[in-house]
């Protein structure tokens, strides 16, 4: 980045102050100041590593890597875009967020719901999705179908799923079991509809799938689906082992 001129919006979008379009409201009503002086203008241009940018004279500090958070609403890709025009988690960041072009870490399917990571940091996307690294997944799944202990040992004992693939041993914490049950599942891979498979390996279906953590963040209950948020300081700590070093 060092010498690298970028536009005030861009600069202000990428670090989370909204679209292009709140930026560039921000900069014209006087919020935004370069080196103490107003910066009206949108395209105006400046050198993070040099230029002191302040909004409301907070001091921005532009960070290479952005690691947000989406709960992921039903009927959403999980793509940077979709070639038949479906609607994609990268584009719900970027009108969330206003930082353009974050790609998922990982996947789940379309009609699945909750937590999943986008950031532009390719390093930490690879090593949380690689199963070298067993970072685990928590799903809560209500699915067709009695539950029981029995479902939870053979997770445990690890199931065969269709197609032969012998999954990972799996933990099934029952929450409440009867015509339809309700479960957390954690895992420690990601393979294709992997949840939905091992439901119908013991003969039950899912009926929802939501995520509810991933390497050991927690999707907050005050997130509610649709919408998106940077990670926090505590949730950055959490996977420090997995970030890019540079
Ligand atoms: N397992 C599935 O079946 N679907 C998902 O989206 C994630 C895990």
């Amino acid at each position: 980045m060092k010498g690298i001129k970028m536009r005030i919006d861009k600069f202000l979008a990428h670090t989370g102050f909204g679209s292009r379009k709140d930026v560039k409201k921000l900069a014209w009503r006087g919020h935004v100041t370069v080196n103490g002086v107003p910066a009206r203008r949108p395209e105006h241009h400046i050198d993070p590593d040099r230029d002191e940018v302040r909004v409301d004279g907070e001091l921005i500090v532009y960070t290479k890597y952005v690691y947000i958070m989406v709960n992921k609403p039903a009927g959403i890709i999980s793509a940077v875009t979709d070639p038949d025009g479906e609607p994609t988690v990268s584009e719900l960041a970027a009108e969330e967020t206003g930082v353009q072009g974050l790609f998922p870490v990982g996947r789940l399917d379309k009609d699945a719901t909750g937590l999943i990571i986008l950031t532009n940091d390719g390093i930490f996307t690879h090593r949380a999705t690689s199963p070298k690294k067993n970072v685990e997944k928590v799903y809560l799944v209500e699915a067709r179908g009695e539950l029981t202990e029995a479902d939870a040992a053979a997770f445990k004992a690890r199931v065969t799923v269709e197609g032969g693939y012998l999954c990972r041993e799996a933990k099934l914490e029952i929450l409440t079991a009867g015509p339809v049950s309700t479960a957390l599942v954690t895992l420690t891979e990601g393979r294709y509809h992997q949840v939905k498979l091992m439901f119908q390996a013991v003969g039950k279906s899912v009926l929802s799938l939501k995520r509810v953590s991933f390497a050991g963040i927690r999707l907050p209950d005050d997130l509610p689906e649709g919408q998106a948020r940077p990670l926090n300081e505590e949730e950055l700590g959490i996977i420090a082992p997995y970030l890019s070093e540079d």
